[in-house]
């Protein structure tokens, strides 16, 4: 079932266009990688799936997601569905998480918004341990600058599933950690695809796409160049630019 329709996404910020009719859709229990160099558009995607684009952006195109177009919603609607129907993880988890916080309160609040304080507790022990934090009744009362990035980034990654989204969009998730952090997370990332969610992560890395991808996305100067499964994009990649992304792994 395709979760997610991005049709002719086009977007300017003020007369800047760094979008050229992208298109792309996502399906439940697949993992659809974005890929592309620094400043090809990456997280302008991720931005304006979100509804979170500055105000100076202009967009136009059709974002479909369970059957309403996210470009035409208002900003209360779409804070209904962030983190609820949406789960998102930043790349860089200390800017996300708020230092006066315990990480447990972090992580509960982004299930009360939605749902209310009932059960709150249980479902934020159950997000940590699906997001694979040892002992988490003891991370819970930690406050951020306590943990290592890689067990900060868990804690983002348990935020973006305590609701249990169906969908969850994932700007760079491991970029900040080391090669073997990096593959534990991306395996969760497995995990929650193979309970039917539907995934996207942007990454500039083709290792990434390696480990989880299930079809990629190739993103150069805002356009798409270049689309397939990861097989066939790694055995017979056709765009110069996918070439010499794949010579960078
Ligand atoms: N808020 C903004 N205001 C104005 N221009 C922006 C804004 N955000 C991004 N841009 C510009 O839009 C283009 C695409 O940027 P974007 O951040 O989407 O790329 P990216 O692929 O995510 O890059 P990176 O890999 O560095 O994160 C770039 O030219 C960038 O300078
Ligand atoms: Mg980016």
């Amino acid at each position: 079932m395709e979760l997610l329709k991005v049709e002719g996404l086009n977007l300017w910020y003020r007369d800047k266009k760094v979008l050229h009719d992208v298109s792309f859709s996502v399906k439940s229990g697949e993992v659809l990688c974005i890929v592309g160099e620094s400043g090809s558009g990456k997280s302008s995607i991720f931005h304006a799936v979100m509804g979170l684009l500055p105000p100076y952006a202009r967009v136009e195109g059709r974002i479909i997601f369970k059957g309403k177009n996210l470009l035409e919603l208002s900003e209360k609607e779409m804070r209904g569905i962030r983190g609820k129907d949406i789960g998102m993880v930043f790349q860089e988890p200390s800017l996300y998480l708020d230092p006066l916080f315990t990480v447990g309160v972090q992580i509960m609040e982004a299930y009360t918004e939605h749902f209310g304080k009932k059960g709150a507790y249980e479902r934020t022990i159950k997000a940590m341990v699906k997001a694979g934090i040892p002992e988490p009744e003891e991370k819970f009362r930690m406050y951020p600058h306590q943990l290592s990035g890689g067990l900060k980034q868990r804690v983002c990654i348990a935020v973006a599933v305590v609701c249990e989204p169906p969908l969850i969009l994932a700007d760079e998730p491991t970029t900040a950690l080391d090669v073997s952090l990096q593959k534990r997370i991306l395996h969760l990332f497995r995990k929650f695809r193979e309970e039917g969610k539907g995934i996207v992560i942007i990454t500039h890395d083709f290792g990434v796409v390696a480990e989880v991808g299930d079809r990629v996305i190739v993103l150069k100067d805002g356009r798409i160049v270049e689309e397939g499964d990861v097989f066939s994009i790694f055995d017979n990649p056709r765009h110069e630019y996918t070439k010499r992304l794949l010579r960078a792994l």
